[in-house]
């Protein structure tokens, strides 16, 4: 199968979705695919695709690109990042309430999330997924653990952990806007890999978009490498 009814997606954004995996598929078959979902009655497909599609699928399918997402991975066996930074001023959550505070940290994270990206999307659904994320994430539904930094009494930042088949995973990464270039992006990212060291993770990965210079270079710095870039696209079959 290269395509599947998105079960969670459907019902978040009352939009019937699908996903296609183009890599498994020739170029020529994409169009007879979304054709095929089209005439099932799916609104909105997504493709991750290695390559550009072809500008001519786009304009009849009603596809938008919406951003190139990177996929960064580290190896945690060799002794590859410097340990002993100031791990004490990164702490655990330790609340499952949500509150404004990291709801407000959570939409920007999302900043250049395809979500945020594409405007067919009402700014609400973005807002009510982000704060989805973080509010499932503190509860420890699909992370099992959340660090944040805190100054003036608030949470200046947090990190989001999952181990994963004995994999490290980064789900949100953030510091808030006024407390950026500070180094607060450091500590998180140094007591996050020390975590996932605790806890016998052979590795860790993380994605961003490829625009995200900032997080590229954090990642970068840390000695992530790139596994793999894909382009996103969006494709509105409604009209088409
Ligand atoms: C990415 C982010 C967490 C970095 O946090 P930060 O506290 O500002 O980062 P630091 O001050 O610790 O900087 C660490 C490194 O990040 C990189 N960096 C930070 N800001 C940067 C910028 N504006 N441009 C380029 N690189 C930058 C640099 O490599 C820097 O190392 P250096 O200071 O030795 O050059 C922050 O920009 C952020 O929250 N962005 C919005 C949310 C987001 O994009 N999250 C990640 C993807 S989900």
């Amino acid at each position: 199968m290269c395509w599947k009814l998105l079960d969670w997606d459907t019902c978040f954004f009352c939009v019937k979705v699908a996903r296609i995996f183009p890599e498994e598929i020739s170029n020529s078959n994409l169009s007879s695919i979304l054709y095929h979902l089209k005439e099932s009655g799916v609104d909105l497909v997504y493709v991750a695709s290695n390559n550009a599609l072809d500008k001519s699928i786009l304009e009849r399918f009603g596809g938008i690109p919406v951003g190139q997402q990177a996929e960064f991975s580290m190896n945690l066996n060799k002794e590859n990042v410097a340990e002993g930074g100031a791990l004490s001023d990164v702490v655990p959550c330790g609340q499952q309430t949500l509150t404004a505070n990291l709801k407000n940290l959570a939409l920007q994270c999302g900043h250049l999330s395809r979500f945020s990206v594409d405007s067919n999307f009402p700014k609400e659904k973005f807002e009510a997924l982000y704060t989805t994320w973080i509010e499932r994430s503190i509860e420890k539904k699909i992370a099992d653990e959340v660090l944040v930094i805190k100054r003036d009494g608030r949470i200046a930042g947090f990190v989001t952990l999952k181990k994963e088949l004995g994999k490290g995973i980064i789900g949100l990464f953030v510091v808030d806007k006024r407390y950026r270039g500070q180094g607060f992006g450091k500590k998180l990212m140094l007591a996050a890999i020390h975590w996932f060291r605790t806890v016998g993770c052979d590795s860790v990965r993380v994605a961003t978009q490829v625009a995200n210079k900032p997080a590229c270079s954090l990642y970068t710095h840390f000695g992530y490498t790139i596994t793999n870039v894909s382009n996103y696209y969006h494709f509105w079959l409604k009209d088409t």
